[in-house]
């Protein structure tokens, strides 16, 4: 057997905004009993750092030197996963808009993204990881034997942001948030580092019109098929 045949297994699950990779990775790792891993959560980490010290968000190297001390851990609370920052829960700060905005300029600088790998990689803890993010089946794990790429078209996935705030009592115009999405799309794609795409062999899922039961149904076949567990 070789090193990477004895390392716990990881289920990638990667894909744009909005595709319902969060909660398929969250429902997936309760299931598994595996470790979860929210990479989007750990640039949004950096990008509230950054914020909080009022650093200039274009200047890679004080943001590489945020991310590589960042003081975070995750905790569990109640079934969800609490974001502690300097000792602060910051769950619903890194959710908010204008950190949504820094985190993905902060997510294209390459020392950013190579400050943040080792720490991504130190979740992978037995029995295994379901690790969400938008690199993680081709830079941060790639020899993970489950490598899904979730995606829906744009439009679903405007409709689904636009219900979430909807119940939150946030009023929005879905064609602004179809906009936000293209943009923020052509951003992920378009970037020279870990550009947002499958890798070479992941198993792509379109989740438009099936429910997320659906789709966990047949992300747990591939896990049985390649893991031989769940
Ligand atoms: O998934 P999310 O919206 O929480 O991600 C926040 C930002 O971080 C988003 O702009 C995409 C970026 N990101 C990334 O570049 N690589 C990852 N592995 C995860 C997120």
């Amino acid at each position: 057997m070789t090193d990477t045949e004895q390392r716990p297994p990881v289920v990638a699950i990667d894909g744009p905004s909005g595709s319902g990779k969060g909660t398929i990775a969250r429902l997936l790792a309760e299931q598994l009993g595996y470790s979860l891993l929210d990479s989007g959560a750990l640039y949004r980490l950096t990008a509230l750092a950054a914020l909080e010290r009022e650093a200039d968000l274009s200047d890679e190297a004080t943001l590489t030197e945020i991310a590589a001390n960042l003081d975070i851990r995750f905790e569990l609370h109640n079934g969800d996963t609490a974001a502690i920052l300097e000792g602060q829960d910051v769950s619903r700060d890194i959710r908010m808009e204008r950190v949504s905005m820094a985190a993905s300029k902060v997510a294209a600088m390459p020392g950013v993204r190579a400050a943040l790998l080792q720490r991504q990689r130190d979740f992978r803890q037995s029995p295994g990881l379901v690790a969400d993010g938008r690199d993680m089946g081709t830079t941060v794990f790639p020899d993970a034997p489950v490598k899904v790429f979730l995606t829906a078209s744009a439009e679903e996935r405007a409709r689904r942001r636009f219900e979430q705030l909807r119940e939150k009592g946030v009023s929005v115009s879905l064609r602004d948030l179809l906009e936000d999405i293209r943009a923020r799309d052509a951003r992920d794609m378009n970037r020279e580092a870990s550009p947002l795409a499958p890798a070479e062999d992941a198993v792509e899922l379109d989740s438009t019109g099936v429910d997320i039961d659906g789709v966990l149904q047949q992300v747990m076949g591939l896990v049985r098929e390649r893991i031989g567990t769940g």
